[in-house]
């Protein structure tokens, strides 16, 4: 079953719970976070709560919550779900407090969902995604895994609108990051992904495959690439904790390689699979 929290309260997903003042409602005002549970167990949740932490200092939001009560009020909240394989969002934001764009006196709010994971299906998977490469619109802070996803949520809508599965974020002539997925190419053997940089969010995903990489003695380059690095690569592939790895067969109509998943992307999708059972 679906659940919700907000502030301490389980309720029903439904439940209209937000405040009309609420700031993340209001300005965006908050961060989130979205973990995933394979057979009730989180994956890599310690990092996903480090990155929250991480997110509210840089915006000055103070959570209120230790890292162990919030960990365990989110466990609570996947057991009480009865759920498997759920998805939970978290956000925090800077609470309820009359309009104003300053920093309210206020403690911050805690909302959660938990749903079940939508994994992507087997026939999408042997066929890989096509994305649409997009000028790169958003702000200077994306390594903040914050609320306001205008920016994102536009680029997703006009790749889907063009029949493609991600956008892929193109600034300066260098490919950053998909709306919301890290991006990487597969080059004679080397993979390689964007630095860490204030452009693209530190993805927990990105973390995993980077050890699987290093497991099984991939060169794993971080090294900005550019649109037409992309179309002469051997595999493409995007990471993130909704879509694992998923292979990318398709940029801008160009087939990438052979226009089939590559072997590098199976592979590290099939070890990802190992460590998420
Ligand atoms: C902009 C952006 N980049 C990358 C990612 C991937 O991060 P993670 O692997 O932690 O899910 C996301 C996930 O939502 C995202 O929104």
């Amino acid at each position: 079953m679906t659940l919700a929290y907000f502030n301490g309260k389980i309720v029903e997903v439904k439940e209209p719970v937000i405040p009309i003042d609420e700031r993340g409602h209001q300005f965006g005002d908050g961060v989130y976070e979205v973990i995933r549970f394979y057979n009730k167990k989180p994956f890599m949740m310690k990092e996903h709560l480090e990155r929250l932490y991480a997110s509210a200092k840089v915006i000055k939001l103070a959570i209120g919550s230790e890292l162990a009560e919030l960990e365990k009020a989110m466990l609570e909240l996947v057991e009480k779900s009865g759920l498997e394989d759920a998805s939970l969002y978290i956000q925090v934001t800077r609470g309820v407090a009359p309009r104003n764009h300053l920093f309210p006196q206020c403690p911050a709010s805690i909302s959660m969902t938990v749903k079940p994971s939508r994994p992507i299906s087997e026939a999408v998977r042997q066929q890989g995604v096509k994305v649409l490469l997009l000028e790169d619109e958003r702000w200077k802070n994306c390594y903040i895994k914050s609320l306001n996803l205008l920016p994102n949520v536009l680029a997703k809508q006009e790749a889907y609108e063009q029949n493609c599965f991600e956008a892929v974020l193109v600034r300066d002539g260098f490919i950053t990051e998909g709306s919301s997925s890290n991006f990487f190419i597969v080059k004679d053997g080397s993979i390689q992904t964007a630095p860490l940089t204030n452009y693209i969010l530190p993805g927990i995903t990105r973390i995993a495959v980077k050890a699987i990489a290093e497991q099984l003695s991939i060169p794993f380059i971080e090294k900005s690439f550019s649109p037409e690095e992309l179309f002469a690569a051997d595999e493409a592939f995007l990471t993130s904790t909704n879509c694992e790895v998923l292979a990318v067969t398709v940029a801008n109509n160009c087939l990438i390689g052979n226009g089939q998943p590559g072997g590098i992307s199976k592979k590290l999708f099939a070890q990802l699979q190992e460590k998420t059972k």
